[in-house]
Order: structure tokens, then C-alpha cells, then sequence
């Protein structure tokens, strides 16, 4: 049904993210995570490999995922003040629910690390889409942190990398549209090489 909000269709055509620093809790309970995280991990996948991770950070461990930024923070960046070491503060503890995406592609296999890489991907963006489809904001943040080896390996396996953090709670205040490409600039019919 065209006009139905609640159609799928209409979830697809309206889904935007949230500022991480900008939503407000409660986020989803554990029943509505392990249907967002079900619907997340209903993708394509060559090989089936399941080369994704989603890691909780629960709202009584913030404190100590805190400490892990702060330590990382201390170690890469000698130049940091005590402004920097605050924003670690409030990153560890924005609302909602926290999921961390690590890729964990597999090595040496014959489906190709690039592959695994889009199967992540497209997980993140299904976890997303169930977040909306449940009545959440949601976003996905990368940074720093997720290039940091102290922060990875406190996430992480060895061979995983984190591919986001991704909030999960209400938005504070009305979300603003942003501009989409124009289809014309991003689809085009195949022209074939002149033979
Ligand atoms: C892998 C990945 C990493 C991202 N990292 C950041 C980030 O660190 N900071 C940020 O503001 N947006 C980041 N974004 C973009 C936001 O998640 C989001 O796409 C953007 O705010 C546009 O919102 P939309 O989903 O409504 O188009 C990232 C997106 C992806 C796919």
C-alpha cells in the first residue's frame, strides 16, 4: 500500500540516522535487540560465512568501555586535553543501546575479504533498517575509535575490525532531511565499449 506508513516500503523511503550525541533513551529492551540484531544478520553472505560481529555494550559496562577510550587516547594522541578526555566521557555513555559492527572476515578463503567486507556492511545497514522498522533512531559512527588498536582489540578477535558504533534510542528533536543524489547522477543505463 502506497500511502501506509507502517508498509515496509514507506520504512525504506523514510529511514534517516541520528546523531549518536543527540538521542535520547530508553533504547530498545533485549527482546526488541535480538529482533533488530536477527534482522541484521539476515543478509547476503557468499559463502556463509558469517564474517560480522555485533558486540553490546550494555549500559552498565559504559563505564568501563569509557575506560578503554580513555586509555586509547592517552596512548595515540599525547596532545590531548582534558576537553578531548571529556568527549570520551560522553561518547561512552550517549543513550540508547550500543552495538559495535566488527567485520570478521575470514582469511585465506576463496570467497574474497572484499565480499565479507560488503556482507558487514550490508548487516549494518539491515540493522538500521530493523531499528527503524521498530520505531528507533539510529546511527553509525566510526572515527578514531574504530581505526585505534587499542580500542580493536578490546572488541575485537584477532583478525576482526571494528566497522561502526552504532546507537540506538529516540531523537531528542525532529530529524532533518538531507539531500539525496539526484537518481540521474548515480544510475545510468550501461553504455558498451565502442568494439
Ligand atoms: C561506515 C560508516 C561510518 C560512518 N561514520 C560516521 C562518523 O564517524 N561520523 C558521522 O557523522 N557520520 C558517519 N557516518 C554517516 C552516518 O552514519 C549517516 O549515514 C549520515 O549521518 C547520513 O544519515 P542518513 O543515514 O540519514 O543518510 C558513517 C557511515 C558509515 C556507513
Amino acid at each position: 500500500m502506497l500511502n501506509d506508513p507502517s508498509s515496509a516500503l514507506s520504512l525504506l523511503e523514510t529511514r534517516r540516522s541520528g546523531k549518536p550525541r543527540e538521542l535520547v533513551g530508553p533504547g530498545p529492551n533485549a527482546e526488541e535487540m535480538d529482533r533488530i540484531l536477527t534482522i541484521a544478520a539476515r543478509i547476503p553472505d557468499h559463502g556463509k560465512l558469517s564474517p560480522w560481529r555485533f558486540v553490546t555494550v550494555g549500559e552498565e559496562q559504559r563505564d568501563a568501555f569509557e575506560a578503554v577510550l580513555r586509555e586509547a587516547l592517552a596512548a595515540e594522541n599525547p596532545d590531548a586535553t582534558d576537553a578531548h578526555f571529556e568527549k570520551e566521557h560522553e561518547f561512552a555513555h550517549y543513550a540508547g543501546q550500543l552495538v559495535v559492527l566488527v567485520s570478521a572476515p575470514v582469511e585465506d578463503h576463496k570467497i574474497p575479504v572484499w565480499e565479507q567486507q560488503l556482507s558487514c556492511g550490508a548487516a549494518g545497514m539491515n540493522l538500521l533498517l530493523g531499528a527503524h522498522a521498530l520505531g528507533y533512531v539510529a546511527g553509525w559512527v566510526t572515527g578514531w575509535r574504530a581505526y585505534s588498536d587499542h580500542v580493536r582489540r578490546a572488541l575485537c578477535g584477532p583478525g576482526e575490525r571494528i566497522a561502526g558504533f552504532i546507537f540506538i534510542g529516540h531523537c531528542s528533536r525532529e530529524l532533518e532531511e538531507r539531500d539525496r543524489p539526484a537518481l540521474e547522477t548515480i544510475a545510468r543505463p550501461w553504455q558498451p565499449p565502442a568494439l
